[in-house]
């Protein structure tokens, strides 16, 4: 990559597939609500130059449906930068995820670019929390990174939704934050979980999540109620060489069979 053009990146969450293709959540067929979502987000675009999966692409944590993970993401033939979410199985979700065109976390020099890719998992509940080995890795790679701009992405939302959401963010986001407030390189910070669109800022960083490529919470709610009308979503990250971010939020409609 050269030039002015910006590094494409497809953000794709949340997509809670079960061991059974046609398993449903809330009413919903998440694997095909996840192909709805793919192709209505590739439709008309070029291929982007990687996708971003964000954690709680499975929902039961079987090695089955992450063949189905991998089936789906990997048909672009894009590398797949794939995190954990709390209702992924780490070690199966690793076994399944780790060779082409997927990555398990780490980090990555994309043209000049570093994305941090970090595990919020802290066992089955909806929380997260960041282990000290992975607040120390986060240091260490913000640190030392050669490139000019730096991304981190992981699961669970750093900052406060305003909603029932804060019961099940990340628990030691103060810790996570202290750390990336003194990366003067950092650009974004991007998550999933709370399957719905954020868009904000803190110290020039922009801080961004994302809706499922499921159903759809509804915002500052104060329980769990689905949106009963947003269809399956993604977002476009371009990333610019320059360290700026442009990005939009897509929705495929919502089928009339799925929902309660
Ligand atoms: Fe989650």
């Amino acid at each position: 990559m050269s030039g002015d053009r910006p590094l494409r990146l497809l953000q794709l969450t949340d997509s809670h597939l079960r061991a059974a293709p046609g398993g449903t959540i809330k009413g919903w067929a998440t694997r095909e609500s996840l192909l709805l979502a793919l192709e209505a987000a590739l439709e008309g675009e070029a291929a982007p130059d990687a996708i971003l999966a964000t954690g709680d692409l499975s929902q039961d944590g079987t090695p089955a449906s992450y063949a189905h993970v991998r089936d789906i993401l990997g048909a672009p033939g894009v590398p797949v930068y794939c995190i954990p979410g709390n209702h992924d199985h780490p070690d199966t979700m690793a076994a399944a995820l780790s060779d082409g065109p997927f990555y398990y976390c780490g980090d990555h020099r994309l043209a000049s670019w570093r994305l941090v890719m970090l595990s919020t998992w802290d066992g089955d509940r909806g929380g997260g929390r960041l282990s000290e080995t992975e607040l120390e890795r986060l240091d260490r790679v913000l640190h030392n990174a050669a490139e000019p701009n730096l991304l981190v992405v992981l699961h669970h939302h750093p900052v406060p939704m305003n909603s029932w959401l804060d019961k099940v963010g990340l628990d030691n986001a103060a810790a996570f934050l202290e750390v990336t407030d003194r990366c003067s390189r950092l650009r974004g910070i991007v998550w999933g979980h709370v399957h719905q669109p954020y868009d904000g800022v803190r110290n020039d960083v922009r801080l961004l999540a994302t809706p499922s490529t499921c159903f759809q919470f509804v915002a500052g709610a104060t329980d769990s109620d689905v949106d009963a009308h947003a269809g399956p979503g993604w977002r476009w990250l371009e990333l610019w060489p320059d360290g700026r971010i442009d990005t939009r939020v897509g929705y495929a409609p919502k089928p009339a069979r799925f929902g309660a």
